[in-house]
């Protein structure tokens, strides 16, 4: 059975122009009964929609802001800022030893923007970083510039597909995107970031371990008030990508692939986000210095079946 997540199918737009689509409640609720999800069906039979079916925007735009609420809830619960930082601070290190001048992080998929919004306010990565979030869902975009801004930080946020970058990054980050993409899109994903300038890409999704639909599901049972939320919660966690498929499609050209805390070193009783690295060649010896004894932990593909073990 084909896992599903209810945010993926109604909101959609358009990857070229950018535009929203009209989606019709029917032909969701018709594709998750297809895929066996009768709960996620029951999910979307009970949004608002108009007399043509076509569900209410602005119900799935207050949906989808409450939802990423509760996400970031989630998030701070998890301390996610300090783990990103963790290695996100020896690698803007390693980049710092590599390039003079002014960085860029460019966060992809970024939600209400979490993650740029706590690095602005608490800048662990220097002063010298501008920080700027990228998403396809434009309500999400306005509601994270909205509470930068009344969090007075210095941080922006741009509507943009993942697949056509509107911002030029040093390094690209993400957290809990991967796992939407799919088939061929990952390996367009981690290519489209390593065929551009940037010099390193860094992004974080579940770890696939057996446990951590469990670890999903008691989270987002006890955190999350909205049955989308809740749902979403474990099937991205079923849907994480394996070790061996994130090493495979981030080997774009010109970048070498490296996986922090892959399966074998992890720890299974907690489900950990974790990040696929890509960085420029020289930037590897420089990033393992940096990282110092947590080095250990970062493996190639050359290492993987060691390391699984
Ligand atoms: C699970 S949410 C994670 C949000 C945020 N990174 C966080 O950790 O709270 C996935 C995000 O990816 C965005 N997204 C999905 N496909 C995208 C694409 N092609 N380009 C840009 N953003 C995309 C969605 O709009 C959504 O905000």
């Amino acid at each position: 059975m084909p896992h599903l997540e209810i945010s993926d199918l109604i909101t959609v737009t358009d990857p070229r122009s950018g535009a929203r689509l009209p989606v019709h409640r029917g032909e969701v609720v018709h594709r998750l009964r297809e895929a066996g999800d009768r709960r996620a069906a029951r999910i979307v039979a009970a949004l608002p929609a108009d007399r043509h079916d076509v569900l209410d925007p602005r119900a799935v735009d207050r949906l989808m802001i409450g939802v990423h609420t509760e996400l970031q809830r989630l998030s701070e619960e998890l301390r996610l800022g300090e783990r990103l930082v963790h290695v996100l601070g020896p690698l803007f290190e390693a980049v710092r030893a590599t390039v003079p001048g002014p960085l860029r992080l460019v966060d992809v998929g970024s939600g209400l923007g979490y993650v740029v919004r706590w690095l602005a306010a608490h800048g662990p990565l220097g002063p010298e970083v501008e920080l700027v979030g990228v998403d396809l869902d434009a309500a999400l975009v306005g509601e994270a510039d909205r509470l930068a801004r009344a969090e007075e930080l210095d941080c922006r946020f741009v509507h943009g597909n993942a697949f056509d970058l509107p911002e030029a990054a040093t390094v690209y980050v993400s957290t809990g995107v991967l796992h939407h993409f799919r088939g061929p899109d990952l390996a367009e994903f981690f290519r489209a970031q390593a065929a551009s300038p940037a010099l390193a890409f860094c992004h974080f999704d579940i770890a696939a371990t057996r446990l951590a639909p469990v670890g999903a599901w008691v989270f987002h049972r006890t955190r999350m008030r909205h049955p989308l939320g809740r749902h979403d919660g474990v099937a991205s966690a079923r849907r994480a990508h394996t070790d061996e498929t994130l090493l495979h499609a981030a080997a774009a050209p010109g970048m070498r692939p490296l996986l922090y805390e892959p399966r074998g070193l992890a720890n299974p009783f907690c489900t950990t986000l974790r990040p696929i690295i890509g960085v420029r060649p020289e930037l590897e010896a420089p990033l393992r210095r940096a990282l110092g004894r947590a080095a250990r932990r970062l493996v190639g593909p050359e290492q993987l079946v060691g390391a699984a073990r």
